[in-house]
């Protein structure tokens, strides 16, 4: 570990001792105090107290500019007067466990499937159940079993493969896992397998490091799954903001099904699948033989009404593309800056990642996960964390970056100001060497 590691720790150590003294009290009833893993970080994570606009502050009384955003999901930012009035007014006007069919539901459907350019839908709690039902839908629908992923996707809790089938995947045997942006591996994996029944990717991977398909793959995916008999499923949980149709829209994508999730249900616990009406029809209740779908949250008034005013009122088509439009100057900027030194910024729009690759990777050379995670110098990537920490810009650790519609333009101005700061004083230790530029 380098010396500035070092120091930087001590004075996160010496800045958090509310946090951890939380921390030690969390440890009697949370494994490893924890219930969300992304959100661990070594040694004890920040405790957050509360967060308003833009900002949170943490239980030690630090302030930070929130370039997190509930890792998407908190799109709005925080205590959006539009949002608060529309969950409090579902409060007192609606209610919350009213147990039947309501109005809501297809009010923020026919919204959701206009936007999104889909036939039918169905919500579910989270973006993982969204994957599921939908990856259940496409075994019904073509009475197929397998799927195909990619390395580095995150589709969920129980459907993570960073590095190839997650250990706490349900059932191993029923997964291909081809690499990101490669068509001959894809091709391969199509040869090899005649009973696909879906291939399930985001356009833009999102934990996997912010890494955006390139256009002959997504080509190659539609085509290919369409010559196989096998369904596209579009994974938009995170993609969905980076334009006013999600990048189905911006990329002109005919997936068979999108499942959606995170910002649209307004900051309350939000899911959904849709798409073809053929392959929806396997969830209508009407026949028989459908596929059962309960779950008692799936219709809750709050999410209906908060998403549906926050999609309808607040994250408009001109917010969409300004917002983006603004990711993509701050990560020409951020590129800039880091200029020189082994750091670089993927990305799209409004989502970004913070990679360190020793070996000199930059952006365009970066197609999949496997390309930049093991090169990454992770003790230097650690280091940034905790200098734009003590800078007051609240981050995550993985490097990953997704702003908000409150972030001022000043504040995304600072934060470039942050890193040629970190840059300079840092320069000796993370400068690209000379035998890479
Ligand atoms: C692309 C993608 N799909 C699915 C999910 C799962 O969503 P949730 O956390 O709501 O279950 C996530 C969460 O980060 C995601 O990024």
């Amino acid at each position: 570990m380098s010396s500035a590691l070092d120091a930087a720790t001590t004075r996160f150590v010496a800045n958090h001792p509310k946090s951890a003294e939380l921390h030690q009290g969390a440890l009697a009833s949370l494994p490893g105090g924890n219930t969300r893993t992304a959100l661990w970080t070594a040694p004890f994570p920040i405790s957050i107290a509360r967060g308003e606009g833009y900002k949170v502050w943490d239980e030690d009384g630090n302030e930070y500019n929130d370039f997190v955003s509930d890792l998407t999901a908190g799109l709005y930012g925080h205590s959006h007067p539009v949002l608060q009035q529309a969950l409090v007014q579902a409060i007192y006007t609606i209610g919350t466990n009213l147990g039947g069919t309501t109005k809501y539901e297809q009010r923020y459907a026919s919204l959701l499937c206009e936007r999104f350019g889909l036939d039918l839908l169905r919500f579910s709690n989270s973006g993982t159940e969204a994957n599921i039902h939908a990856l259940a839908a496409a075994r019904r629908f073509t009475g197929r079993r397998k799927v195909i992923a990619f390395r580095g996707a995150y589709h969920g809790s129980v459907l993570a493969f960073a590095n190839g089938v997650a250990a706490n995947n349900v059932d191993p045997e029923d997964w291909i896992v081809c690499q990101y942006n490669d068509v001959v591996g894809l091709e391969e994996a199509f040869q090899a397998n005649k009973e696909v029944a879906a291939v399930i990717l985001e356009a833009a991977q999102g934990s996997g490091g912010s890494i955006p398909a390139n256009p002959e793959f997504l080509d190659a995916v539609r085509s290919l799954s369409q010559e196989a008999g096998a369904l596209f499923i579009l994974d938009e949980v995170m993609t969905s903001r980076l334009g006013p149709g999600g990048l189905k829209g911006v990329l002109q994508l005919k997936p068979d099904l999108v499942t959606l999730g995170k910002y649209l249900g307004g900051g309350m616990p939000f899911g959904a699948f849709g798409g073809r009406a053929d392959i929806l029809s396997v969830y209508d209740p009407r026949s028989s033989s459908s596929l059962a779908h309960s779950g008692t949250f799936q219709n809750n008034a709050l999410m209906l009404n908060a998403g549906f005013i926050g999609a309808s009122q607040v994250y408009t088509a001109d917010v969409a593309e300004a917002l983006n439009r603004r990711g993509d100057e701050l990560r020409a900027a951020l590129n800039k800056a880091f200029e020189g030194t082994i750091f670089c910024v993927t990305g799209r729009g409004s989502l970004m990642c913070v990679h360190a690759p020793k070996n000199g990777l930059r952006p365009q050379d970066i197609a999949c996960k496997d390309d930049v995670a093991p090169f990454e110098d992770l003790d230097l990537k650690k280091l940034f964390w905790l200098e734009m920490l003590e800078a007051g810009f609240w981050l995550q650790l993985r490097g990953s970056i997704a702003l908000n519609i409150q972030l001022p333009d000043e504040v995304l101005s600072a934060f470039v100001d942050a890193v040629r700061g970190f840059c300079k004083k840092n320069i000796g230790i993370i400068a690209l060497p000379s035998s890479l530029t």
